[in-house]
């Protein structure tokens, strides 16, 4: 049987993390996949996680069983940090789920057990939405995310809205846009959030670097804004990079609507859907995740920290952008844009030619991960670029 199977190539970005690990140059530079790394290019775990690391080891008293949703003390500690304080907490509810992909794999199965057969999306994406729409067996519809200025591309969506069908989906990035960077305004959103609900769509929002670009709340506007009109919609969260917590996979799954029923099988359904797919989710990073959000000192340590992130971030982001113009690329746009992508107007053999001369690894549609630059490698990086553009 299995000489049936078809050879499947390596996931791409994934398998940037073996061949820049393979590279024996010492001034190799990393910007593939996205982990943020700091002014010295480690990803250290944050020191809030490993205060509650510590208590959960004194404190964890059994290992046995919780259930496919997971921790839901973790799930409803961050409600007000995602949803707002003053959200109606009778609408919402959520599961935790295996990381970011987990969420947006929940959140597309209960879509399409919901009856959605057609999912919109802004393209380019994260590589892994279209994967995980194709492998829930959806139709997927692409529009241009961004303009040729670097902009989002708000007139797209709108074209794209006005050929949507009631019932279809719309999978949003809420901010820190993965891969360009280019978000959506808050003008943007406030067009945005009654279009949705003018064409009768079901909103998907994935939600996966709040904190990374301009701030806790600041990142959660559109996102809030879409919840205060539309009168459903599925959200998708990760906590793999607001707290560090990559490899052990940590996010939420939401639903939102003031239909009760509506929301207890949104619910049932995707735990059903989780046991059939991981059973449970991982515990250990969501345990630690709710015991920092349950302290106030360790909450205050953990968003200390994030600042502290945002602001490296940022610096990077305005070296790269004084850089103005390298060869043909105008570096301005990567000054505004936000979060840890953006990406580069650079072909195949650029790509290819900065990774073999200069140990510049980066993303095959361009992307770089800003965090991979430091005060030691960003002139480096420029006059690599300079080289191959
Ligand atoms: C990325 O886009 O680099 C991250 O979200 C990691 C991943 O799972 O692709």
């Amino acid at each position: 049987m299995l000489e049936n199977l078809a050879a499947q190539p390596a996931d791409a970005l994934l398998a940037l993390i073996k061949l820049h690990n393979a590279d024996p140059r010492e001034d190799k530079i990393d910007l593939g996949v996205g982990v943020y790394r700091t002014s010295e290019g480690a990803t250290p775990v944050f020191k809030a996680i490993k205060a509650a690391e510590a208590k959960l080891l004194e404190s964890q008293d059994s290992k046995a069983y919780l259930g496919p949703e997971g921790d839901m003390g973790f799930v409803h500690a961050l409600i007000p940090y995602v949803f707002g304080k003053d959200f109606d907490r009778s609408k919402v509810e959520g599961m935790q789920a295996p990381g970011g992909t987990g969420a947006v794999r929940l959140a597309i199965e209960v879509a399409k057990r919901s009856g959605v057969k057609r999912v919109w999306m802004g393209t380019p994406s994260w590589p892994n939405h279209a994967q995980i729409i194709a492998a829930a067996g959806m139709e997927l519809k692409t529009f241009s995310h961004m303009t040729a200025d670097g902009l989002a591309d708000l007139e797209a969506l709108k074209t794209a809205l006005a050929g949507a069908e009631a019932g279809d989906a719309v999978l949003l990035h809420g901010c820190c846009h993965n891969p360009t960077g280019v978000d959506y305004t808050e003008a943007q959103w406030d067009e945005i959030a009654p279009l949705l609900v003018e064409r009768q769509v079901l909103p998907i929002l994935d939600l996966a670097y709040q904190g990374l670009g301009a701030g806790m709340e600041a990142d959660a506007y559109g996102l809030r804004k879409v919840l205060s009109l539309a009168p459903e919609a599925l959200v998708a969260y990760s906590c793999d990079k607001n707290f560090g917590l990559y490899r052990d996979r940590v996010g939420a799954f939401y639903a939102v609507t003031s239909d009760a029923t509506a929301l207890a099988n949104a619910m049932g359904n995707g735990a059903t859907i989780a046991r059939a797919s991981w059973s449970m989710p991982p515990d250990h990073g969501a345990a630690a995740v709710r015991l920092i959000l349950d302290d106030a000192e360790l909450t205050a340590m953990w968003l200390a920290e994030l600042d502290e992130m945002r602001d490296r971030m940022r610096w990077v982001r305005d070296r790269l952008a004084a850089a103005q113009h390298v060869g043909p690329i105008n570096m301005a746009p990567l000054g505004v844009q936000n979060g840890l992508f953006s990406m580069l107007p650079l072909r195949a053999d650029q790509i290819l030619a900065i990774r073999e001369k200069h140990g510049v690894y980066m993303a095959g549609s361009g992307r770089i991960n800003i965090a991979g630059l430091t005060t030691g490698n960003i002139d480096k990086f420029v006059e690599a670029l300079r080289d191959v553009a």
